[in-house]
């Protein structure tokens, strides 16, 4: 038993590895390893024998796994060392100069927009991304049959087999907020609501995720004017020139009547994109009448009150003003891109101190 000792408590000492104490457990108290053997050998022993030598080999036994798990904890503790001493960062340094993160070309413009709105007596409203076809669609008059719901290439949620809960949507517009805004607050109400909007298209000026700001305002006494004096008032402010020529379009959406799209003037000549001049026109905004039937579903009594929304595509007039052709790059996160387009974290728009100087 001595010499078994011996060997063992040798053996573990100068184990290198987790693998080889391994195999030196199975070797020594492992089913068939040479201690259980020889505690096999008890039975043929005399119970004088018996009492001694049981005894012995149950405390080897107790004696070689103890050995076994202290050289496992030390092989494991050396093993953190190694790591500790390999990987290791040097949380006192200094940062680095000359590399500062930039704001994003669609957080600036949204940012300017709604200190334009803001100036105008508009709040800021939110909705979630995704939402219910009732939000997105039924409550604005696009019923299920509607073509609306096809030409806006829509991406639905999945639902597992067997759900037959209403679908929800990645929102197609901001138009929801409408709903959920005089749903809560009622009228007289004016909010504008930015966010993110998704459809499956993608090309120059398409891109499945982009960003359109929302504005509703529904009182007593409003009037297609008030619509197109705001709008106006609008994008000179946010192109910050005297004048724009701009195009109202008649158009149709379901949840204004009337409605309006509305086109900038610009040219693309020589790949580059400018307000104001050439022959081009390029739809920012679709707008119009809030629909008697869309007050109604928010809860709005269309006999007392009327009003007007609009629907402004953030990336469209973020292209224009800063002269960005190809809306894809916005969401491509090339470094090169954003530190020639982003802006200083420290310049923030507003009226009196210039929206984007
Ligand atoms: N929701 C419309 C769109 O995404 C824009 C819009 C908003 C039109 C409000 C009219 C009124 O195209």
């Amino acid at each position: 038993m001595d010499d078994l000792r011996d060997k063992y408590i040798g053996l573990i000492a100068g184990a290198g590895d987790e693998a080889t104490l391994e195999e030196l457990r199975v070797q020594a108290v492992g089913k068939k390893g040479e201690i259980s053997l020889k505690m096999r050998e008890l039975g043929k022993m005399t119970p004088e024998e018996r009492q001694v030598a049981g005894p012995a080999l149950n405390a080897l036994k107790d004696e070689i796994n103890s050995a076994l798990s202290a050289k496992k904890a030390a092989l494991e503790d050396a093993a953190l060392d190694e790591r500790l001493r390999g990987e290791w960062l040097d949380v006192t340094l200094p940062g680095r100069t000359g590399r500062h993160g930039s704001i994003h070309p669609i957080s600036q413009v949204t940012e300017e927009v709604t200190a334009i709105f803001a100036d105008m007596g508009f709040s800021v409203a939110e909705g979630p991304q995704i939402d219910s076809d009732w939000y997105n669609f039924d409550a604005l008059n696009i019923p299920g049959h509607h073509p609306a719901r096809a030409e806006m290439d829509t991406f639905y949620m999945h639902r597992a087999e067997g759900d037959n809960r209403p679908p929800h949507v990645l929102r197609t517009h901001t138009s929801p907020v409408q709903i959920r805004s005089m749903e809560k607050h009622g009228a007289p109400i004016r909010i504008i609501a930015p966010g993110r909007v998704y459809r499956a298209d993608y090309d120059q000026t398409h891109t499945p995720m982009f960003h359109q700001v929302e504005g509703l305002a529904i009182d007593t006494d409003i009037s297609m004017a008030n619509l197109k004096w705001v709008l106006e008032e609008f994008v000179k402010a946010y192109f910050e020139v005297d004048d724009v020529e701009l195009r109202f379009r008649a158009s149709h959406f379901p949840f204004t009547e009337p409605s309006a799209e509305v086109d900038i003037r610009c040219s693309w000549e020589g790949g580059t994109l400018k307000v104001g001049e050439g022959d081009d026109w390029l739809e920012i905004l679709g707008s119009g009448m809030v629909h008697p039937k869309v007050l109604q579903n928010a809860g709005v009594d269309p006999e007392i009150y009327q009003g007007f929304a609009f629907g402004v595509g953030i990336d469209r007039i973020a292209m224009l003003k800063y002269g960005i052709p190809d809306l894809r790059a916005f969401f491509d996160s090339d470094l090169r891109w954003l530190r020639h387009y982003g802006f200083s974290a420290l310049d923030v728009p507003t009226l009196h101190g210039g929206l984007s100087t």
